[in-house]
């Protein structure tokens, strides 16, 4: 069957995806922090605003591509950095890479994916950007941008917002191996709801299992739950206002800051010289009482001025809450799980499904309001249900 008739919607590839890999992993995909507060209202958010459009304007036919960071791209969308994306999927960064390159819009490798930046970026070329975590160690840290900078990369993402781990009670609850957290060993559940499904046990192991392929150079050829804890020794809580100087005095390309949710953090990153904000509650997997990025984006425009790049992540599952994010003041959006729910269900296939279905919601949601520009939709009246 046609998968475009089968799944013609993003959210329908959630359940496509839980059903395709394990419980463990679904979990580590989807879930929130504490109770999912945070995750839940990312999604009543956009379902509660309205947009109203205008008539009579005759034929629209509406122009996605967007000029970002002095870059002109097709979409006025990305795919937001997820770690470890090839435990979710085998193969998911470059799928994913691939789809950007093709369609026009960037690709956020993470410094914990399974696949290195080299990789990435041979595939996804100018669409491919770097997320970084600051790790601990200073040298580490330059030779990552180095490694970025050397693949051609323009812009890195510096993610804020994960000063600490944060508790993953349903991935506790699915038993994953939560290396530093709970539990360390694969456990014979674990093993259990692999081995009930076979693909992508499979193809796991054809890819080599859990891998961090940018960070593996650091770690002394170590591997499994002994690589995932020097990862989480290096990367959590390093970050401060003076690293971020010394990472802005290295960097030449765009830097944007991740995961701002306060205007006056959002005041001092743009006076130290970032080049635009990831507005964002990562998805709802940090802080359970975290606002919507949306509910922030007034006061940290007001803040920040006209000109900086503000971009919006965090509970976006359609072509039309693209639109809303964009209407109501974003500059640009991101999508995380979104993109990596339809990798999950349809291998191969869901880079390029994901982004046909956003680009068409996206054009035809901007034809139904009459609206022919990603600029036009500024005047948009943006309402609440
Ligand atoms: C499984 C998973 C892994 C993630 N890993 C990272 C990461 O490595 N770096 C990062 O900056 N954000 C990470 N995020 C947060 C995403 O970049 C993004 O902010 C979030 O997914 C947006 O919310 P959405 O999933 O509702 O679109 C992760 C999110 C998920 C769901």
């Amino acid at each position: 069957m046609d998968i475009s008739n089968k799944y013609p919607r993003l959210s329908d590839l959630e359940a496509a995806a839980k059903r395709k890999i394990p419980p463990f992993v679904y979990a580590y995909l989807d879930s929130g922090t504490g109770h999912d507060n945070t995750k839940t209202a990312n999604r009543t958010v956009y379902d509660s605003i309205t947009l109203t459009p205008k008539f009579l304007r005759g034929r629209v036919d509406p122009d996605i591509s967007v000029n970002l960071l002095g870059k002109t791209y097709q979409a006025p969308f990305g795919v937001s950095p997820i770690g470890l994306s090839s435990l979710i999927w085998p193969g998911a960064e470059l799928v994913l890479a691939k789809a950007a390159k093709v369609h026009g819009f960037p690709y956020a490798l993470s410094t914990v994916a399974g696949e290195s930046i080299e990789r990435v970026s041979a595939v996804g070329g100018d669409m491919a950007w770097f997320q970084l975590y600051a790790p601990f160690d200073r040298a580490l840290c330059t030779d990552l941008l180095r490694r970025a900078a050397e693949c051609g990369c323009k812009t890195i993402i510096l993610t804020a917002d994960v000063p600490a781990p944060s508790r993953r009670e349903r991935m506790r609850i699915a038993g994953a191996p939560l290396g530093s957290r709970g539990n360390s060993t694969f456990s014979p559940r674990v093993i259990w709801q692999s081995m009930t499904h076979p693909e992508w046990a499979l193809r796991t192991l054809m890819n080599g299992g859990a891998r961090f392929r940018n960070m593996e150079p650091y770690a002394n050829g170590q591997r499994g739950m002994a690589i995932t804890k020097f990862i989480g020794s290096q990367l959590n809580g390093s970050l401060d206002w003076d690293y971020l100087a010394e990472i802005r005095q290295q960097w030449q390309g765009n830097l944007l800051l991740k995961g701002i949710l306060h205007a006056q953090d959002a005041t001092r990153a743009v006076k130290m010289g970032v080049d635009g904000l990831v507005i964002s509650n990562h998805g709802g997997r940090q802080l359970d009482a975290a606002p919507h990025p949306l509910g922030q984006l007034q006061g940290i425009r007001a803040a920040v001025g006209g000109n900086l790049p503000i971009i919006i992540d965090s509970g976006v599952r359609s072509g039309l809450d693209v639109v809303r994010a964009l209407a109501s003041g974003a500059d640009f959006v991101m999508l995380g799980r979104a993109f990596m729910y339809s990798v999950a269900a349809l291998g191969r296939r869901g880079g390029d499904h994901a982004a046909g279905i956003l680009l068409e919601e996206v054009r035809d949601v901007m034809a139904q309001l009459g609206i022919d520009s990603i600029k036009g939709l500024r005047d948009v009246h943006v309402g609440k249900l």
